[in-house]
């Protein structure tokens, strides 16, 4: 039987840090509104011209260099994000390859908004155990301030820059011991970046389409978010017959500390076996939950032989959760 494992994990995120007083300046807004509503104190933006590959590689990077490995040890790359460097082709994926130098093994984006992450263990796990694959890089990485209309006082303070990279590995052991991934498009338009002009350069003689800013029903999604993340790691307890007791902590997407609040309450856990990061780091989309990983082993809240569980949601809708042994 051959399991999968998480081998190391590692983040990049930007020098520059935008705090709240600094979107004062921006739109009528106030530390106080943003701190009380979301949780958020800070977040880390880009420099101009930085791209979601060059934050990737640099997790990457570190991630290769936790784990011992070279790029040419790893046999396929999976990048997730929904701020790509190019808008059609190629994948960021394969813009970080060529950077790491680990030509010809295959390199694809997946598409799953904060659930990203989820989506992309739950594929690594299933390239090993099917034996496709022995040893996986996945990212999760975004730069969502290309993207981030900075005059909407309801969204431009809570989304971020930032990524984090995993190594998963063939193991004889059990690391990721169940995934489960969900997704309901008929709330497609609550969380979407609207993708303008469809009309074909063919008769209009035009390049056809542009990319909107992010726009979100941010309270309809509030409700969503928790019921969606609380209700996936009680499937996930359910179908691993693992009680809340043998769970050393809890890492949810990072989004709003209210929703991460909401979850630990329908949970009935102590908020002190719930990871968070949304202060210091915003809503930085598929980044994280890897972020958050690896903050919780620098600080000592993770050690290996631990159970974890993640969960997270995001547009699409989508949603999942891992449970995890580190
Ligand atoms: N500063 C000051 N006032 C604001 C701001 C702001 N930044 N943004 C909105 N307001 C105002 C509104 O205009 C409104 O004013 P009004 O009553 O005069 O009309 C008032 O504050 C209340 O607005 P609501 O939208 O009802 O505020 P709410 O308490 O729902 O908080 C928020 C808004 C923080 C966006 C919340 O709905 C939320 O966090 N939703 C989840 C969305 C989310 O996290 N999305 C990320 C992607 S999904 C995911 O990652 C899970």
């Amino acid at each position: 039987m051959i399991y999968s494992k998480l081998i190391a994990v590692a983040s990049a995120l930007p020098e520059t840090v935008l705090t709240n007083v600094d979107l004062e300046k921006l739109v009528d807004t106030n530390d106080e509104w943003i701190r009380t509503r979301t949780g958020i104190r800070e977040r880390r933006i880009v420099a101009p011209g930085v791209k979601t590959s060059d934050i990737a590689f640099e997790a990457s990077q570190k991630v290769l260099s936790k784990a011992g490995l070279k790029a040419t040890d790893i046999d396929l790359i999976i990048l997730a994000t929904i701020s790509p460097d190019h808008f059609c082709m190629p994948s960021t994926a394969c813009e970080l390859q060529q950077r790491l130098g680990a030509n010809g093994i295959p390199a694809f984006d997946i598409v799953a908004a904060c659930s990203g992450f989820i989506y992309g263990l739950k594929i690594a796990d299933a390239m090993i155990r099917s034996g496709s694959y022995r040893r996986i890089l996945l990212v999760g990485a975004e730069t969502l301030s290309y993207i981030t209309d900075w005059t909407d006082r309801g969204t431009c303070i809570l989304f971020s820059d930032g990524a984090g990279a995993a190594i998963i590995e063939a193991s004889e052991t059990p690391g990721i011991e169940k995934c489960i991934i969900h997704a309901d498009g008929q709330y497609a338009d609550m969380l979407m970046t609207p993708r303008y002009g469809f009309e074909s350069p063919l008769h209009a003689r035009e390049q056809a389409g542009s990319i909107g800013f992010i726009q979100m029903r941010g309270n309809e999604l509030f409700k969503l978010a928790v019921k969606s993340m609380a209700d996936v790691v009680v499937e996930l307890l359910e179908l691993s017959g693992t009680s809340a007791d043998q769970v050393d902590l809890v890492i949810p997407h990072q989004a709003n500390i209210r929703i991460i609040d909401a979850v630990a309450k329908r949970l009935g856990l102590p908020i002190e076996k719930v990871a968070v990061t949304v202060e210091k780091y915003g809503n930085n989309s598929a980044g994280t939950i890897p972020i958050a990983l690896e903050h919780a082993f620098d600080t000592g809240r993770l050690v290996a032989g631990q159970k974890v569980v993640l969960t997270a949601f995001g547009g699409g809708l989508t949603w999942g959760g891992a449970l995890i042994t580190v």
